[in-house]
C-alpha cells in the first residue's frame, strides 16, 4: 500500500526544522548505504548521530505518533529515528530495495516493513527528485508538498530521480509494523476506515461494535510483537 499522510508537520515546524538541519554538517549519503546502495546512491545526508538530526527527528516522531492516519495505516511497533537527505546538482538514488534489517542507535535491530519519506522542501523549489515506487500495478511517481509524508512497502523497488534544479530536502525512516504483511495491514486499514465512517454516521448501529470486535480479533491473530 502506497499512502500519503498529509500535514505531518505544520508550516512553522517545517521552517524551524529546516533552519536547524540546513545549518548542520552534510556528508556523503553512502555512509549509510548497504552493498547494493553504494553503487546507485548519490546524495548528501546528516550523520544519524548528529544532534540536529536527533532534535528534528524527535519532532517528527512526536508528530507521527499523534497522527491518526499514520497510526491506523502503519500500525507501528518501532519507528527508526528519522534521518535526513538532500539531493542537488543532478544527484540521484538509482533503483534499489531497502535493506531488511536496520540497527537502531540503542543496538536493537528492527525489521523494515514500511519505508517513509517526509518532504521538507516544496515541489516548486526543485525539478526532478520524484520518488518512483514500483509495485505489482506498475510504477508510481511521488512528489508531495512540504510537511507531507509517503509510506510504501519496504519490499518494493524504488528510486529517486535526478534533481536538476534546486534542492530536494527530505527526512526518511523505517517502521517495523505490528503487522509484517503489507496486504494484511492494508485490509486492517480499510476496515478501520470503514468502521470509523460507520460509527460517525450511525453511532448506535450494533454493527459498529461487532465490526470493531472483528478488527481487534484480526489484529490479535496477526500481530507479531
Ligand atoms: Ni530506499
Amino acid at each position: 500500500m502506497l499512502l500519503a499522510i498529509p500535514n505531518v508537520l505544520t508550516a512553522e515546524q517545517i521552517a524551524e526544522s529546516r533552519r536547524i538541519i540546513e545549518a548542520a554538517e552534510w556528508v556523503d549519503g553512502r555512509i549509510t548505504a548497504g552493498h547494493q546502495g553504494t553503487h546507485v546512491k548519490r546524495n548528501q545526508q546528516l550523520r544519524p548521530e548528529c544532534p540536529s538530526a536527533r532534535q528534528v527527528g524527535e519532532t517528527i516522531v512526536k508528530a507521527l505518533t499523534a497522527n491518526p492516519l499514520f497510526l491506523s495505516s502503519a500500525l507501528p511497533l518501532y519507528i527508526m529515528p528519522p534521518m535526513f537527505n538532500r539531493y542537488a546538482d543532478g544527484q540521484v538514488f538509482g533503483t534499489h530495495v531497502d535493506g531488511a534489517m536496520r540497527l537502531m542507535p540503542n543496538g536493537q535491530r528492527i525489521r523494515t516493513d514500511i519505508s517513509c519519506t517526509l518532504f521538507l522542501a516544496a515541489p516548486e523549489e526543485y525539478d526532478g527528485g520524484e520518488l518512483v515506487v514500483r509495485d505489482t500495478y506498475g510504477s508510481k511517481s511521488v512528489k508531495l508538498p512540504a510537511g507531507h509524508a509517503i509510506l510504501y512497502p519496504s519490499t518494493s523497488l524504488h528510486q529517486v530521480t535526478p534533481v536538476t534544479r534546486g534542492a530536494r530536502l527530505c527526512s526518511f525512516f523505517w517502521v517495523q509494523s505490528m503487522i509484517r504483511d503489507d496486504a494484511r495491514r492494508a485490509l486492517l486499514f480499510d476496515m478501520d476506515v470503514a468502521i470509523q465512517r460507520l460509527a460517525a454516521e450511525h453511532p448506535t448501529n450494533p454493527s459498529v461494535i461487532q465490526l470493531t470486535g472483528v478488527y481487534h480479533n484480526l489484529l490479535r491473530q496477526w500481530t507479531e510483537v
